[in-house]
């Protein structure tokens, strides 16, 4: 495993490879949810290659940019195990040079949910994963369904500007009583922790309503609200039922949808998703 920092040495390395190339972009701090999308890149590609970036445009100005997790030396060890070849940590001036003053801007699906409670998050997200897809040109690149508006807003950047690769989307991975694995669950008390749960219970609730035949979304989202206010230390940013690939909230369960939710535990911002369709 080959382990680069700069632009000009992934490169060098792209270029020599034959057959397809999976290409997993992560912020690091490594679980079992970004192992399983090398997993998947493995059993589907020629190569892998593994980004380790802590973007910082994708962070606003009161969020944990500062307090995000990073073990890189684990990291690393952790990709090794997964047989990953190329893992490209590049350092700051190698995404943002001095004079950096090109964005990517996807908009109407970014203005929702986490937009809507993260302004520019995701202009910092397009560009940040354009130039990885321009640097590494990869023939596949994976996301984790956890981040559902992500996966979205990429696809629509890939099909907008004819990025000429596939995007997998790889299910979450959860711990065994329903918590999405997430880097910043690290930041829980053990008390905290046990109230996270209650993302989970939400989510599947919706997912038992919709499945029993209910197709009034504002209902479900009602009962999702409900149960989460039950939690003392959970703090609702916002809970949606919303079609699958426009991303806005539906009256009728009558189409793909998803649904999701941004929960504060704490000082922590949660968030997950559950497919509708
Ligand atoms: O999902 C993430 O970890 C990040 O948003 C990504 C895609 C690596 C871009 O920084």
């Amino acid at each position: 495993m080959q382990v680069v920092k700069t632009v000009v040495e992934i490169r060098g390395l792209r270029q020599k490879l034959k057959g397809t190339v999976g290409f997993v972009p992560t912020m690091g701090y490594l679980h079992e949810g970004h192992l399983a999308l090398v997993k998947q890149a493995k059993q589907e590609d020629s190569a892998v290659i593994v980004s380790i970036y802590v973007n910082p445009t994708q962070f606003g100005p009161r969020e944990d940019f500062a307090a995000y997790p990073r073990d890189l030396d684990r990291d690393i060890e952790l990709l090794r195990k997964e047989g990953t070849d190329i893992v490209f940590v590049p350092l700051d001036d190698e995404i943002y040079p001095r004079e950096f003053s090109s964005w990517v801007d996807v908009e109407k699906v970014t203005e929702r949910l986490e937009g809507a409670s993260r302004p520019e998050h995701f202009r910092g997200v397009a560009t940040v994963v354009a130039k990885l897809f321009n640097i590494v040109q990869p023939t596949r690149a994976y996301f984790g369904q956890k981040d559902a508006q992500q996966v979205v807003v990429i696809k629509r950047m890939v099909a907008d500007l004819n990025m000429n690769l596939e995007v997998a989307v790889v299910p979450t991975v959860r711990e065994s009583d329903g918590l999405a694995m997430s880097s910043r669950n690290i930041h829980l008390s053990p008390k905290e922790r046990q109230a996270a749960i209650i993302l989970f219970k939400a989510l599947t609730l919706a997912q038992r309503l919709w499945r029993s035949g209910e197709k009034d979304a504002e209902k479900i989202r009602r009962q999702m609200t409900a149960l989460i206010r039950k939690e003392p230390l959970a703090q609702i940013d916002y809970v949606s039922i919303a079609d699958a690939q426009t991303l806005e909230e539906l009256n009728s369960l009558d189409r793909p949808a998803v649904a999701s939710l941004a929960v504060r535990i704490g000082k922590t911002r949660l968030i997950d998703d559950m497919p509708l369709a």
